[in-house]
């Protein structure tokens, strides 16, 4: 059981990722990339790089950095998630959501370097996902994720410590953390039972988990965990959102001992904008308009949407519908800009009339990318992303399950 001290110490936790979210919102619905010293205007924090890559204007970075990875041909792979910008997506060897982008590093063979054009964990997964041979880069290291950093590896292991205590005799827990989850955390769960999921497996990895226990603490997203839940079937009666700042998560023993689904109280700052009104809004303008989200969203807004699923998901959705519909959105506007430039036979926009992308996959800058580049030609890996042994094995138990799973 954690003692009032550690309570008092834990006071304190809103990642700075978190204060950091709205950084690069504006109104102007035009988001366009500017110098990378432009950019540092927005106050949050980037990775310090040489002065040379400051005033490169966004035009000479693409030519620059096409030259460059020319010369890496085949010993570099370029991964981009889509949520990375247009000026940094293009330079993508493969472009997926968490799921794929995770199987393709498993399973490309031969590269020596492997540039992962998204965040913080999804580096970190590729590196457990291959061998000591390839070199796992992420091309700025304060590229992190807010809803990752609300997951604390220190209160986990005391939420797991105080769910063993009470548990004790009523049965076990299966672990399942969302991939966007530091590696130490994946380890946690592959240690103990559990698995990994991504948006586009987790009702698959529920199924899995409760074929073990009847009980699941999923981390760190209550929405994509409350999203699976109900979906399985699981009330909203039999719920709990452990908050890491309270004794025992805010609850009674009694309570997590009648609870089948504890969910870590974690959120996406980007998808929690949206909002039933928004909705509204959009049925009202078009009566016609189908609505998708990511179920990284609210209960609310999923149950008012017309369908939900992973990045890949809404993709492919709206790339295989007829043309002269309408699509409002509810994922990142990066991605959804370029959606609505990709099928102009399609209307399609964004629920949130406000241009707020994700700020931590928007710190992938294309000046970072010729820095990197530059650095591979002439022989020097930077920001390399390197997991520690005894995580990497117990982390890619847990990847490995999810792989088998579906
Ligand atoms: P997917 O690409 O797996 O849908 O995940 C979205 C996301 O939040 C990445 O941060
Ligand atoms: Fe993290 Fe949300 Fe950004 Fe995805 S969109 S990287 S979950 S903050």
């Amino acid at each position: 059981m954690t003692t009032l001290i550690q309570e008092k110490l834990r006071e304190r936790s809103i990642p700075i990722t978190e204060i950091e979210q709205s950084a690069f919102c504006q109104s102007d619905p035009k988001l366009e990339s500017k110098t990378l010293e432009a950019e540092f205007k927005a106050g949050v924090r980037w990775q310090k790089i040489s002065p040379a890559y400051l005033r490169i204007e966004p035009q000479e970075l693409t030519e620059r950095i096409r030259i460059a990875r020319a010369k890496l041909g085949d010993r570099l792979l370029i991964l981009g998630h889509h949520y990375q910008r247009d000026e940094v997506i293009e330079f993508a060897d493969y472009r997926g959501d968490s799921f794929n982008l995770s199987r393709q590093a498993a399973e490309r063979k031969g590269v020596e370097y492997i540039m992962f054009c998204g965040v913080h964990f999804m580096a970190e997964t590729a590196d457990i996902l291959t061998g000591p041979d390839v070199s796992v880069i992420l091309p700025n290291m304060t590229a992190g994720c807010s809803m990752a950093d609300m997951a604390n590896q220190d209160d986990v292991l005391d939420c797991w410590d105080d769910l063993q205590d009470v548990l004790g005799a009523y049965g076990g827990i299966v672990p399942i953390t969302y991939m966007n989850s530091t590696a130490g955390i994946k380890a946690h769960c592959g240690a103990n039972g559990g698995i990994v999921c991504t948006s586009s497996n987790a009702a698959a990895t529920f199924e899995w988990a409760l074929k073990k226990s009847k009980r699941i603490l999923f981390l760190p997203d209550q929405h994509l965990g409350r999203n699976t839940g109900v979906k399985l079937g699981i009330g909203l009666d039999e719920m709990l959102v452990w908050n890491p700042n309270k004794p025992l998560g805010g609850h009674t023993a009694d309570a997590l001992r009648a609870a089948r689904l504890i969910l870590w109280k974690g959120h996406c700052s980007v998808h929690t904008r949206f909002d039933v009104e928004q909705i509204e809004t959009a049925r009202k303008r078009y009566p016609d308009v189908n609505i998708i989200v990511h179920p990284e969203c609210t209960k609310e807004v999923v149950d008012a949407a017309d369908s939900n699923g992973s990045t890949e998901f809404i993709l492919n959705a709206i790339r295989e519908a007829a043309p002269g519909t309408v699509w409002g959105v509810g994922t990142e506007i990066s991605m959804v800009n370029r959606l609505a430039a990709q099928n102009p036979d399609k209307t399609i926009f964004c629920l949130d009339p406000v241009v707020c992308p994700c700020s931590t996959m928007y710190r992938i800058h294309p000046a970072y990318l010729l820095w990197v580049l530059d650095g591979l030609n002439e022989g020097v890996v930077v920001n390399r992303i390197s997991v520690g042994e005894a995580t990497r094995a117990n982390a890619r138990i847990a990847l490995d399950r999810m792989l088998s799973v579906v």
